[in-house]
């Protein structure tokens, strides 16, 4: 049975937490806690000992950043699970091999070039193994347009693709609230959040990517912004703030987001509920990316955070017809109670998403395709088909490659570093100056 530990005790490692300590106990076991701040730590440790059952006396061990290697040690940890923010994944990658572990690691993989370098470097010296954990891949949705199109050849040879992703003003919004805002942070939303979109299309297409040219800027959140529309109130943060402002959150009104942020401040200063509205915000909210790939695809790609819906509109045009794909989702704000509690009222809710797929030969009828299990909670039921793909050594056959190496994740973020490099130099910037290859 392997032995894991995860890093960073915020909103999504809940899901390796209670994957491994419920569905998959028998097959792989928690060992370890470890995160910088020491109420979400012991907001986690709590959580094991309710799932395990344990006495208050057991609690599993944890430690802050100092305890990392002491703690692998100790425990015996085969794998270290990394969910901490994105700016400090390569540290933890790094130490983790050095210290002869397997990782699996949230996307985005990393922020920029340099840390890339850095991860790969170890990577080889060490051969120690590093998963990136793309979800949207497992949904099942998204697996049918990877049989489509490379099983299927439902289209021919792609020739381009028009890609349109957009973020509203709940779920989408919430990205410049908090570490996010800061590009230093996440690399901004082109490495952030599009990372499951270069991911996605990356393995839609077969191919990699080769140059990319990006444009973008913040034209909508940010105190300028908002100046120039009129708005003349500005609270410092969402808590205590108008509830009726569409655009404050108030961690004080929500268990979830009380317990792990707000209780949690005065140890590291993290404020989860920053104003939109606010200064200091360094990333974009509007993006507009061209890519090529190595095999001649051209890709169009927007970025909107800014829309009144979520999801996504693409179109694949081929040789021999077109796919049309849209998605619109229903969001809610990450680690909230109702983003915590839908997994009980998901039943009830009604359609948790709407799916299109057309497929449109050049010649001949069109055919509308009904993905099934497009009612599941979490990414499109992406989360639970990954989790058992990760956890389950009884797992089903991955004919489709779904599950992604550290390739993969080094080819997802080149396209967003490589964006923001050519939003900074405003002229295309080949892959490799990226990848080193
Ligand atoms: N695949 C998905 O759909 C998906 C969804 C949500 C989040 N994520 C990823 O999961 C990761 C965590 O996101 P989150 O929403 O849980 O964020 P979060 O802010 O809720 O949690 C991050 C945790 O990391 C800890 N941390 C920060 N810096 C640290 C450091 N230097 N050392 C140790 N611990 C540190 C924080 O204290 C916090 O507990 C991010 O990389 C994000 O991209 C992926």
């Amino acid at each position: 049975m392997k032995r894991y530990m995860i890093i960073g005790c915020g909103a999504r490692s809940y899901m390796y937490l209670k994957a491994i300590t419920t569905t998959f106990s028998r097959q792989a076991e928690l060992v370890a806690l470890c995160d910088l701040n020491p109420h979400r730590l012991s907001l986690a440790q709590e959580a094991v000992r309710r799932a395990t059952g344990v006495g208050a006396d057991e609690a599993i061990p944890g430690g802050g950043p100092a305890d990392f290697e002491d703690l692998i040690r100790k425990c015996s940890v085969d794998t270290v699970i990394v969910t901490t923010m994105d700016r400090t994944h390569d540290e933890y990658i790094v130490r983790a091999m050095e210290a002869g572990c397997d990782v699996i690691v949230e996307k985005p993989l990393t922020v920029d070039a340099r840390r890339l370098a850095r991860i790969e470097e170890v990577r080889q010296r060490t051969g120690r193994s590093i998963r990136v954990t793309f979800n949207y891949r497992y949904a099942p949705r998204n697996s049918v347009i990877r049989e489509l199109l490379q099983v299927r050849r439902a289209i021919g040879a792609i020739k381009s693709v028009h890609f349109e992703w957009l973020l509203d003003t709940v779920h989408g919004a919430d990205y410049f609230r908090r570490w996010h805002r800061d590009k230093k942070n996440s690399g901004g939303l082109l490495v952030h959040k599009a990372t499951h979109h270069f991911d996605l299309m990356n393995w839609w297409l077969a191919d990699q990517p080769e140059t990319v040219y990006a444009s973008g800027a913040l034209v909508y959140y940010g105190r300028e912004n908002a100046e120039a529309r009129g708005i003349t109130r500005f609270p410092d943060r969402g808590t205590g703030a108008d509830p009726a402002d569409h655009y404050t959150l108030d961690l004080s009104r929500d268990n979830e987001l009380k317990q792990m942020y707000l209780e949690a401040e005065k140890y590291d200063g993290y404020r989860r509920d920053e104003h939109v509205f606010g200064h200091y915000i360094s990333i974009e909210d509007d993006l507009s990316v061209l890519v090529r790939y190595r095999g001649g695809t051209r890709m169009t790609y927007h970025l909107t955070a800014y829309s009144p819906w979520e999801g996504f509109r693409i179109a694949f045009n081929g040789d021999a017809g077109r796919l049309e794909y849209t998605v619109v989702e229903k969001t809610t704000v990450s680690g909230s109670d109702d983003d915590r509690g839908r997994s009980d009222a998901a039943a009830d809710e009604g359609p948790l998403e709407e799916v299109t797929i057309r497929l449109l030969p050049l010649s001949g009828k069109v055919e509308e395709i009904t993905p099934p299990g497009t009612n599941e909670i979490g990414h499109g039921g992406g989360d639970r088909r990954m989790l058992q793909d990760i956890f389950d050594p009884n797992r089903e056959e991955d004919p489709l490659g779904r599950a992604a190496d550290h390739t993969a994740g080094i080819y997802s973020i080149a396209v967003g570093i490589a964006g923001n490099m050519s939003l900074a130099r405003e002229v295309p910037v080949a892959i490799s100056e990226v990848v080193g290859r």
